[in-house]
């Protein structure tokens, strides 16, 4: 999720379903610190900075630092490396409706692998990060669990970075 709007496209049709879990997946980058990563909704894996304000004309979850200036991100990918959240994840995150969990840029650089390795598909940078988000979760998961995954774009814009770190 960058401002999560492919997630909330998805999400929104099963919110009232509560049979089915809803996971988003943020840019870890490459650490918990601010500056290093992406991961608004992170707070319990460790990510900081996150805290209520506006940004946009958004009230949200931004990163900022202890003066309420905007932080700076890191994410290796280009469309998730934003400060702040779309409003509805922070609502379904308070109301624990959803999950939100952040994964590295090393992570979703093995994924994104992984799905061209294994199906032929190079997904976009952004989608990769889902994509490890569910790699992660493989062990919780039954052989008979329907699952969707957003493949929200191609990886061809995305592919001088692959040449360069895979
Ligand atoms: C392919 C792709 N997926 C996901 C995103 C993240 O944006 P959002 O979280 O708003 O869907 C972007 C942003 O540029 C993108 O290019």
């Amino acid at each position: 999720m960058g401002g999560g709007s492919n997630a909330i496209g998805l999400f929104h049709a099963f919110l009232r379903d509560a049979d089915v879990k809803m996971v988003g997946i943020e840019a870890g980058g490459r650490g918990n610190g601010l500056g290093e990563h992406a991961a608004r909704l992170g707070v319990l894996q460790g990510f900081t900075g996150a805290r209520p304000g506006v940004l946009q004309g958004t009230y949200t979850y931004v990163l900022q630092d202890e003066d309420g200036q905007i932080a700076l991100t890191h994410s290796i990918s280009a469309g998730l490396d934003y400060p702040a959240i779309g409003p509805e994840h922070a609502w379904l995150a308070d109301q624990n409706r959803a999950s939100y969990a952040a994964v590295s840029d090393d992570e979703a650089l093995a994924a994104a692998s992984l799905l061209a390795r294994t199906e032929g598909i190079i997904p976009a940078l952004e989608s990769a990060h889902a994509l490890a988000g569910l790699v992660s979760r493989l062990s919780g998961l039954r052989k008979d669990d329907l699952i969707i995954l957003n493949v929200s774009g191609r990886g061809d814009k995305d592919m001088d970075t692959y040449k360069r770190l895979l």
